[in-house]
């Protein structure tokens, strides 16, 4: 008999990633669980058995660290764990201005948000081949589409991260294997219970809620891949219609509102 298939989800401790860990147990897919945070790994890993009914592992990983791609899969390799679907999550932002913040801390945002996905798809990429359905989602941000002041870095990192996975997924058009570009915007936090949190916002419309997110990455991946979300694709549209070199100072502005 063949070991089951998980999806493996980075960044699953919380946040967009336990919403994906979620909603795919929900699907009746097995997880496996990547962060540094072990309680809340194994707390997440403890619920999802107990209500769906399917196999949940945890792996406690920094994916800042050397040869973060090469050794995962080693270490997946080692537990007979078959892999079916890349949700490359995990990632942070760090805001202010480019010179005035750690560069140490900047350089594992580069690390987490770009080179660990290179590497884990890299890394992960054949065995994913072997099943009949596979995916990788990448998880992105309309903060790549511009250039954004106090948030310079960040917005590259999603930028590079848009550009390789639609890159990918073009590449792959011919394989069993699927790409989801997920360029979500601002995204509600999450209640206790997973649910969305409300509040008063400015430009409230713009906020999604991470159960919807999710939803529309897993839909796309069904449907074959893409960039999932209306209002994602309207705000793409929106930015064609202005004159590229007015973006900058346009989006600082309303970032400082
Ligand atoms: N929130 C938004 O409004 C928004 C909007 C657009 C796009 N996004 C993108 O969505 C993704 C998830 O965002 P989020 O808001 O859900 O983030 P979050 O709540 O801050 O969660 C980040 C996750 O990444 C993990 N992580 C951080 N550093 C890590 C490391 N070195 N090694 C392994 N895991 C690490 C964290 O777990 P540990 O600390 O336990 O390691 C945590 O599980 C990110 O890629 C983000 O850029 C978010």
């Amino acid at each position: 008999m063949e070991n089951p298939s998980f999806a493996l989800v980075t960044g699953a401790s919380q946040g967009l990633g336990r919403v994906f860990a979620r909603a795919l147990a929900a699907r009746k897919q097995n997880v496996i669980l990547v962060a540094r945070s072990k309680d809340k790994l194994e707390s997440l890993a403890g619920e999802l058995k107990r209500s769906y009914s399917i196999l949940a592992e945890v792996l406690v990983f920094d994916l800042t660290s050397q040869s973060t791609g090469s050794r995962l899969v080693q270490l997946l390799c080692d537990q007979y764990f078959r892999v079916n679907l890349l949700v490359n999550n995990a990632g942070f932002g760090v805001g202010g201005e480019f010179l005035n913040l750690p560069i140490a801390r900047q350089t594992e945002m580069l690390q987490l948000n770009n080179a660990a996905v290179v590497e884990l798809t890299y890394w992960l990429s054949p065995s994913l081949m072997e099943h009949p359905y596979a995916g990788i989602i990448n998880v992105s941000s309309t903060a790549g589409f511009q250039p954004i002041a106090c948030a310079s870095l960040y917005a590259a990192t999603k930028s590079f991260l848009t550009s390789f996975s639609l890159g990918l997924q073009e590449e792959l058009r011919s394989s069993r294997m699927s790409a989801v570009t997920l360029c979500p915007g601002r995204i509600l936090a999450e209640g206790r219970n997973g649910e969305a949190r409300n509040g008063h916002r400015r430009f409230g419309f713009t906020y999604q809620s991470p159960g919807d997110v999710v939803r529309d990455a897993l839909k796309s991946l069904a449907n074959g891949g893409g960039i999932p979300g209306f209002v994602n694709k309207l705000s793409i549209f929106a930015q064609r219609l202005i004159p590229r070199r007015a973006v900058p100072a346009l989006v600082a502005r309303m970032s400082r509102q």
